[in-house]
């Protein structure tokens, strides 16, 4: 099955609104017309109306880097989902590796998190990946089982059809230590497999699987090559318009 490549940037908390602009302004003249791929741009809430304004009408997408799973209320501090559709975003991450591990986001949370962006009419980016510790002690598997199962449980395959996967085992994530693509390949292949599971074979072929962790211009052609891998989520190496245009453009 054929599945349309998204290439996106998560540019973590980085950027003022004026680099942000900057950004937008050097990057669409160069991906301009490309239309083999899906781009998107996950900026910091604080730059998301900037960034909207700037890639309106444009081939590239925007989306947030985390929502909060109510709709609106007393959270200090937390973006909702209502707020990221009132500035004209698009999509959102969830679950991201360094919310799990810093923010004390667990499956649960993910759970509910995927429920408010799809029922908002959000594309959501759920993030899944094992630590190295997990990997070492071959539990790659079961870990990425669990965080598939603690995310689609209970789901129909018609609520799950917009939802994006993201492959980023954690000691990949800004250590210049990328999965090798075979590595990465057999995760993907575990991951489709637990969602045909789930959802169904129709539900996981159509489903698309990013690779994320230290994607760079140099390496996302041998990753891309897999047939498994519908993507990539790019950190470090999407703050600059020109190496994030290379990525898009491998
Ligand atoms: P790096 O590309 O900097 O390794 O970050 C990957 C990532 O966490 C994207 O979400």
């Amino acid at each position: 099955m054929s599945r349309k490549a998204l290439i996106a940037a998560n540019w973590k908390m980085y950027k003022t609104p004026a680099e942000a602009k900057a950004f937008v302004d050097s990057f669409l003249p160069k991906v301009a017309g490309h239309t083999r791929d899906e781009i998107a741009l996950f900026p910091s809430p604080v730059l998301l109306p900037a960034v909207t304004a700037a890639c309106h009408a444009s081939n590239v997408a925007v989306g947030a880097q985390n929502i909060h799973f109510a709709e609106q209320g007393a959270y200090t501090g937390e973006t909702s989902v209502l707020q990221v559709r009132a500035v004209d975003a698009t999509h959102t991450l969830i679950g991201h590796s360094e919310r799990r591990q810093y923010f004390g986001e667990t499956d649960a949370i993910v759970k509910k998190k995927l429920y408010t962006a799809l029922t908002y009419g959000l594309v959501p980016v759920v993030c899944i990946g094992e630590m190295l510790e997990e990997r070492e002690a071959g539990q790659t598997a079961s870990v990425l089982k669990r965080q598939i199962t603690g995310a689609f449980g209970g789901m129909t395959p018609e609520t799950a059809e917009p939802i994006v996967i993201a492959y980023e085992p954690v000691w990949a994530i800004g250590t210049g230590r990328t999965a090798t693509p075979e590595i990465a390949g057999d995760a993907h292949r575990v991951i489709r497999a637990e969602v045909a599971k789930l959802l169904g074979p129709g539900v996981a072929g159509a489903m698309r699987i990013l690779y994320g962790g230290s994607v760079k211009p140099e390496n996302v052609t041998r990753l891309m090559a897999q047939e498994e891998i519908d993507g990539a989520l790019v950190g470090g190496a999407s703050l600059d318009p020109d190496s994030f245009a290379a990525i898009v453009k491998y």
